[in-house]
């Protein structure tokens, strides 16, 4: 569909009676040549978010970012690029065809980066359906307009385009305490719902460049932690009961293992092979810092104590042992050495230093904490961990 120059836009008529649409018309298609034009799905989640803003800094990089607010998404990530000409969101459903079509026709990228997905392993647990409609069908609906809007570009642009996967180490499935961490050559092995819905997407996306040539790229990256993280994960969890003075719950033993690496580093890795990544190729992406959850749960006690003093006992006397996760998976390493060799990309921060930083945020951003810790979030927490 051509954008026409004088009168009712289209596209936009159609998004606007269908979606919630922010900003101004789209940059008129003159700019493409100029321009980094990319698609983000999910951008209003954890890393999606960070890398929005991330890349924004670059003059050069214009983005639309489609995301369908779930609980996980939250605008109030990005009320720092909301204004820019050079941003744009659409609230939508990547499982959308006709949405994602009309999109990619008027917007024209010239690289998708995926990171929508239902994220959480025990919701996962406690509920499949919507893993298996967002992570499966969805990157389905995505990948297969993707590829129909990629066939219909010629020379430079259709040279030019990329299709990058973000997807995650669990689709490995679980080490044991002696065995190597995970490569790129290591058999798919997923083990919760949300790993194996991981998995059936990487699946797609790898068939997608072997059968129709695709230019794909698959991202398969460790537990992440930094700002912006939905409470539910294990890292803002505990800064926020910590604070609290609330029940740290930490599950089983308390002796799983996770590789963590610090959001801003996986956001410059996803950069770095999107613009110098092979074609067709995975890279496994990692923080090279292993550590049991007992441990990462300690120094957060330790680093509240320190950052939000308070008379009492320290935090680590908050520590409860709770019922194990359902096929909990006892060990995540990776190995990133791929990335490094052929991309020149390691990460920068250490676990100490993102830590800090990391807990400090959450401490320091008691609004934003409050928006997301109301309603919804209060149910999950009531349910889940009402043993
Ligand atoms: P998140 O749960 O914080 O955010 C997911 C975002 O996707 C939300 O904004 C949500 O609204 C949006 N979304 C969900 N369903 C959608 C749909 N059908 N259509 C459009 N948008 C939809 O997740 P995250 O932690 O930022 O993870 C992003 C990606 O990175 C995921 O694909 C995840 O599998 C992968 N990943 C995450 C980690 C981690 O530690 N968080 C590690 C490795 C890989
Ligand atoms: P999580 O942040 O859910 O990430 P993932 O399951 O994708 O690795 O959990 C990280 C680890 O922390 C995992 O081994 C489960 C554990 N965990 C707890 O012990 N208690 C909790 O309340 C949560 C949410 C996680």
């Amino acid at each position: 569909m051509e954008v026409l120059k004088d009168g009712p836009d289209p596209v936009l008529f159609y998004y606007n009676q269908r979606l919630a649409c922010c900003g101004p018309t789209f940059p008129r298609r003159a700019c493409l040549a100029m321009e980094d034009r990319i698609l983000v799905t999910g951008g209003a989640g954890f890393i999606g978010s960070n890398f929005i803003l991330q890349q924004m800094q670059a003059p050069s990089c214009s983005i639309l970012n489609l995301d369908k607010l779930t609980y996980a998404g939250n605008l109030r990530n990005l009320v720092s690029v909301a204004e820019n000409p050079r941003y744009r969101f659409v609230q939508g459903d990547i499982g959308d065809r006709a949405l994602v079509s009309s999109l990619l026709r008027d917007y024209r990228p010239n690289a998708i980066v995926h990171f929508a997905a239902e994220s959480h392993v025990d919701r996962s647990i406690r509920g499949p359906e919507e893993f298996i409609q967002t992570n499966i069908n969805g990157t389905f609906a995505l990948v297969d307009e993707s590829r129909a809007y990629w066939s219909a570009l010629s020379g430079e642009e259709r040279d030019a385009f990329r299709f990058l996967h973000v997807s995650t180490d669990e689709v490995y499935g679980s080490l044991g305490a002696e065995d190597p961490p995970f490569s790129e050559m290591t058999r798919y092995a997923p083990n919760s719902p949300y790993a194996a819905s991981k998995a059936a997407s990487d699946h797609l996306v790898r068939a997608y460049h072997h059968t129709y040539g695709l230019p794909t790229l698959t991202t398969n990256c460790s537990n992440n932690y930094g700002r912006f993280q939905f409470p539910e994960k294990l890292m803002p969890l505990m800064i926020l009961n910590a604070r609290d003075r609330k029940p740290l719950p930490v599950y089983g033993d308390g002796k799983n293992v996770r590789d963590w690496l610090y959001v801003e580093d996986h956001c410059e890795a996803i950069a770095t092979v999107l613009r110098r990544g092979r074609v067709g190729q995975t890279y496994n992406i990692g923080g090279w810092n292993e550590k049991h959850n007992l441990e990462i749960v300690e120094t957060i006690c330790d680093l509240v104590d320190k950052l939000a003093p308070r008379a009492g006992a320290s935090r680590r006397h908050l520590i409860t042992f709770v019922k194990d996760r359902p096929g909990h998976d006892r060990r995540y390493a990776m190995d990133a050495r791929k990335i490094q060799r052929e991309l020149g990309w390691r990460p920068k921060e250490t676990l100490e230093s993102g830590l800090r930083k990391t807990v400090r945020w959450y401490l320091e951003n008691e609004e934003w904490v409050a928006d997301v810790t109301s309603g919804s979030y209060r149910q999950w927490i009531a349910t889940h961990y009402s043993g």
